[in-house]
């Protein structure tokens, strides 16, 4: 099953935004055959204050959004569960309020708020021992395939400290080229370095668990994905599915990746 994950970063400011947004996609989405939307898994991870507000959106009757299986995400979380930490946000409140996920380590934590590995590794850490399943970033600067191999290694050995292989598997890796993100200049990646990227990503992992079968774990790849460049990255078979932000923003454009995944299931 291929995954489209929607990071709708600090977007949507009123509530009715929301009704347009599913409103334009839904009728978008409804020319397909309902029961194909099992073979897609679609996660939306909205701003935190959000959250609750979907989780009852997507329950209620007449927004007619059941069949979609909607999953949710959050788009961070502390690495404690509750305490004197101000402003920051329990991942058992993110757990309660029902969502399965959080993705953790996105690039533009990394740049704008100095977010850490050793951060990130504590995070991950608690998210286990609340139910939650991570969505980790691997954020990587490096343009160069090569050189970018170290870089990899590097953040994961941090990143995956402590976390035993079964934990492991439930994390979600992304591969994202920081220079391919859309708020970072939105270069192109292609699909052969992206799937370059992440057999490098396999590579580290499988040397920090030389036990654990990769082929189990799911690897995605995020940055500039739109309708036009979905098919190509969705259709490779050592990518599970894309990380999709600007693009996620257009309820038309959206529909039309989730469409694309569906031909793929994996
Ligand atoms: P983008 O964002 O699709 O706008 O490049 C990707 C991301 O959030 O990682």
């Amino acid at each position: 099953m291929k995954f489209v994950i929607a990071n709708w970063k600090m977007n949507f400011a009123i509530s009715q935004e929301f009704d347009q947004f599913f409103r334009a996609m839904s009728s978008e989405l409804r020319k397909i055959e309902n029961t194909q939307f099992k073979q897609v898994k679609i996660i939306f991870a909205p701003s935190f204050v959000w959250l609750d507000y979907l989780k009852k959106f997507f329950q209620k009757k007449e927004n007619k959004l059941n069949s979609f299986n909607f999953e949710l995400s959050a788009q961070n979380c502390f690495w404690e569960d509750r305490g004197s930490f101000t402003g920051e946000i329990s991942p058992l409140v993110i757990k309660n309020i029902g969502c399965q996920y959080v993705i953790l380590g996105h690039s533009e934590r990394r740049i704008y708020l100095g977010e850490t590995s050793e951060m990130i590794n504590k995070k991950i850490l608690k998210t286990f021992s609340v139910g939650l399943q991570p969505i980790l970033c691997i954020s990587v600067e490096e343009r160069n395939l090569f050189k970018s191999n170290k870089e990899i290694y590097l953040q994961l050995k941090k990143i995956l400290q402590g976390i035993n292989k079964d934990d492991l598997k439930k994390i979600i890796f992304v591969y994202e080229p920081t220079w391919a993100i859309s708020s970072f200049g939105g270069d192109t990646c292609t699909v052969e370095k992206a799937e370059q990227g992440i057999l490098l990503t396999m590579q580290s992992i499988s040397k920090i668990y030389p036990e654990i079968d990769i082929k189990k774990l799911k690897f995605l790849y995020g940055g500039n994905v739109d309708k036009q460049n979905a098919d190509a990255f969705l259709k490779n078979l050592n990518i599970n599915g894309v990380l999709v932000g600007k693009a996620s923003l257009n309820p038309q454009e959206l529909a039309k990746i989730i469409q694309t995944a569906i031909k793929y299931k994996l």
